[in-house]
């Protein structure tokens, strides 16, 4: 007796299995049913788009899905090797892997962010999440400055193409000269950064469950410029290299037409070359304050850089009224306006907020994430420094002594 397998039944099924290994959903069945349905929801969509039939997604097309795990399974070979251990795992995802193989490296593609002709080629990446993951890369998501300009319809595209990775300690989530398949969120644990100095890795940073890496590869189109390994298990959330291209990219073109002419105004950054300037706004996202909104609050960890696109800040500290009283007073200490710079003390000098910040009236803030901060500043760190001196005299002109900024500056 033969049985016929309709067309499209082994794809359909492979790129399902895969996504299950992947994502490990506690609940299979309602796993299944999210899955399904949107693979279906984005058929209905395309139809409707008038899409012809070769275009239309047919359970073949769920190519992504797959592309998917050839990527991660190429990036690290450890992943291989424990495939290896699970017999029935291999057998079930060796045909997918095999049959993408030979499409190789992702980086050599070209892409402009101007060409919509390249944004009509592929269908949108998706990856089914159940609510309760959902959530988790929401709140994940919530602080990554890349995102932070993107409009409602661009996050949710975001949202839907990315998928959980849990990484193990030791591992190398990516190696420095590699090419860039993914950009990276990460909900939790610890991972070390290492670069490369004469030959050897050099440690020259961690982030501590919050954060996110990957983006230069992806951004300017080449090789991974550092290593990152888990020091903990931990849980990633990662976004594709076409999808982030064609959201995140795209959308810095766009800020880069919008802030060119603002960043070549400020003092601070005069000793970066014009291609370091122009991916400082690569970096930057905007933020809108309201009236007596407070920016920074003393004492505070710091996460970020601020330059004041529009709008005053208020500087304030508190101190003792006297020697021996307990109560603080808040006292005004500066004030910062468009094109001037605040929050680099505490990313400078590792130490908690110096001072609060608050808007008066509406202010909008271009700001940098302290990774960023630390990668793209470093030759904009003499004005700073020479800058923060001045706080001290600040202080002293205001209060007779500078108690907390000559901790700061130590
Ligand atoms: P990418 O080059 O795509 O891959 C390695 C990532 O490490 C890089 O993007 C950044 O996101 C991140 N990173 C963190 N610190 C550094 C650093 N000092 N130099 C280069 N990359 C860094
Ligand atoms: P940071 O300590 O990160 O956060 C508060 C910011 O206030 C501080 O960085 C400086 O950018 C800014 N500031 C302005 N004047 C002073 C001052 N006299 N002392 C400390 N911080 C100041």
């Amino acid at each position: 007796m033969s049985i016929e397998i309709p067309e499209g039944l082994t794809e359909l099924l492979q790129s399902f299995t895969v996504e299950v290994l992947r994502s490990q959903p506690r609940d299979l069945l309602e796993f299944a049913l999210q899955y399904f349905t949107q693979l279906k929801d984005r058929e209905t969509k395309e139809a409707s788009r008038g899409n012809d039939q070769n275009s239309a997604p047919r359970p073949g097309k769920a190519v992504n899905f797959i592309d998917e795990a050839m990527q991660i399974d190429s990036e690290n070979g450890e992943e291989e090797e424990e495939d290896d251990d699970d017999d029935d795992d291999e057998e079930f995802i060796a045909p997918v892997i095999n049959r993408f193989i030979r499409r190789a490296s992702v980086c050599a593609e070209a892409f402009n962010p101007d060409d919509d002709d390249d944004e009509d080629k592929e269908p949108w990446v998706t990856h089914p999440k159940t609510d309760e993951q959902r959530q988790r890369l929401q709140e994940a998501c919530r602080d990554i400055l890349l995102f932070k300009n993107l409009d409602q319809e661009q996050m949710s595209q975001v949202l839907d193409a990315m998928f959980e990775k849990f990484s193990t300690e030791g591992e190398h989530i990516i190696d420095q000269h590699d090419d860039g398949d993914n950009f990276y969120v990460i909900e939790s644990g610890k991972f070390n950064i290492f670069v490369k100095v004469d030959g050897i890795d050099k440690l020259v940073g961690c982030y501590d469950n919050r954060g996110s890496f990957g983006e230069l590869a992806l951004m300017y189109n080449t090789p991974r410029a550092a290593t990152i390994v888990a020091v903990s298990p931990g849980a990633l959330w990662c976004l594709d290299r076409l999808t982030f291209r064609r959201i995140i990219v795209k959308n810095n073109a766009k800020k880069r037409k919008l802030y060119e002419a603002f960043i070549e105004t400020l003092p601070l950054l005069t000793s970066l070359e014009l291609s370091e300037r122009m991916k400082v706004v690569d970096v930057l996202s905007t933020k809108v304050f309201n009236d007596s909104q407070q920016i920074i609050a003393q004492g505070d960890l710091a996460v970020s850089f601020y330059i004041v696109e529009s709008g005053q800040v208020r500087i304030t500290m508190k101190r003792s009224r006297t020697k021996k009283d307990q109560e603080e007073e808040e006292v005004d200490i500066a004030t910062c306006s468009r094109g001037q710079y605040f929050g680099e003390l505490a990313l400078v000098t590792n130490k908690p907020r110096a001072a609060s910040a608050y808007a008066v009236g509406t202010v909008k803030c271009l700001v940098m994430d302290v990774k960023a901060f630390e990668r793209l500043l470093g030759p904009c760190m003499d004005i700073m420094k020479r800058n923060i001196a001045n706080y001290e005299e600040q202080l002293v002109t205001l209060f007779g002594s500078s108690p907390e900024i000559e901790q700061h500056s130590a």
